[in-house]
């Protein structure tokens, strides 16, 4: 748990209720969290969807993990602390996001479930949903893939740490949805994700 450190700081309400911005906007916010390995399909996925679901009327924001870590999360490297506090950040900034009305896009490897829950809890806490997406592929397909070059420098130990090579990825137990992608097409996917936010109130089809 992170450590409350500014004292004297109070809660203030807004006038404007988070049903008020979700009728102007014809959505639920939401949290999509996409986990999974480098090169599952997380961030390709998420930008397919995005775009389906704008040319459908609806709200959505990519969050990545290779663009954050441009920006906000600059400070941050893959140490397994590091990689909490990266997971921690963006577990905070979805939830603004979907309190926004927004369906935040979370692409992130996020490897370890400690980590993920408590991006989970967080939505909880506030009533918000945060729904798992569990973006599958065995590692051996990921690495023929290896669209950066990233697991071709971690086999020839140029990179330490690396996510599935000698760094671990747990898979999450029990995730909302879980798509196998060397076996379904972006497009299988973007509708299996689409299924689901309907099931779960997040968007009318
Ligand atoms: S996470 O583990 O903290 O969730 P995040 O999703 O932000 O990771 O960043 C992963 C991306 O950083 C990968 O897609 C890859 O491009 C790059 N990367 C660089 N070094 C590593 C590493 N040691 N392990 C995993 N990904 C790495």
């Amino acid at each position: 748990m992170t450590k409350q450190v500014a004292t004297n700081i109070t809660w203030h309400e807004g006038s404007i209720t988070r049903e008020e911005r979700e009728k102007k906007l014809g959505q639920k916010g939401a949290t999509v969290w996409f986990t999974g390995l480098s090169a599952s399909g997380k961030s390709t996925i998420a930008v397919a969807l995005e775009q389906v679901l704008m040319q459908r009327g609806f709200c959505a924001y990519r969050l990545d993990g290779d663009n954050v870590r441009h920006g906000l999360n600059k400070n941050l490297g893959f140490s397994a602390e590091d990689r909490a506090e990266n997971i921690r950040r963006i577990g905070e900034v979805s939830k603004l996001f979907a309190d926004a009305g927004v369906i935040a896009l979370s692409s992130f490897i996020s490897p370890y479930i400690k980590d993920r829950d408590l991006a989970r809890d967080l939505h909880k806490n506030d009533d918000l949903p945060f729904l798992e997406v569990y973006v599958d592929c065995p590692l051996d397909v990921a690495e023929e893939r290896d669209p950066k070059g990233l697991y071709k420098k971690a086999r020839a130990g140029e990179i330490k740490g690396f996510t599935g090579i000698d760094d671990p990825y747990e898979a999450p137990n029990s995730p909302e949805l879980h798509l196998r992608t060397d076996q379904l097409s972006i497009e299988e996917s973007v509708e299996e994700i689409l299924k689901m936010l309907d099931q779960h109130g997040v968007i009318k089809l």
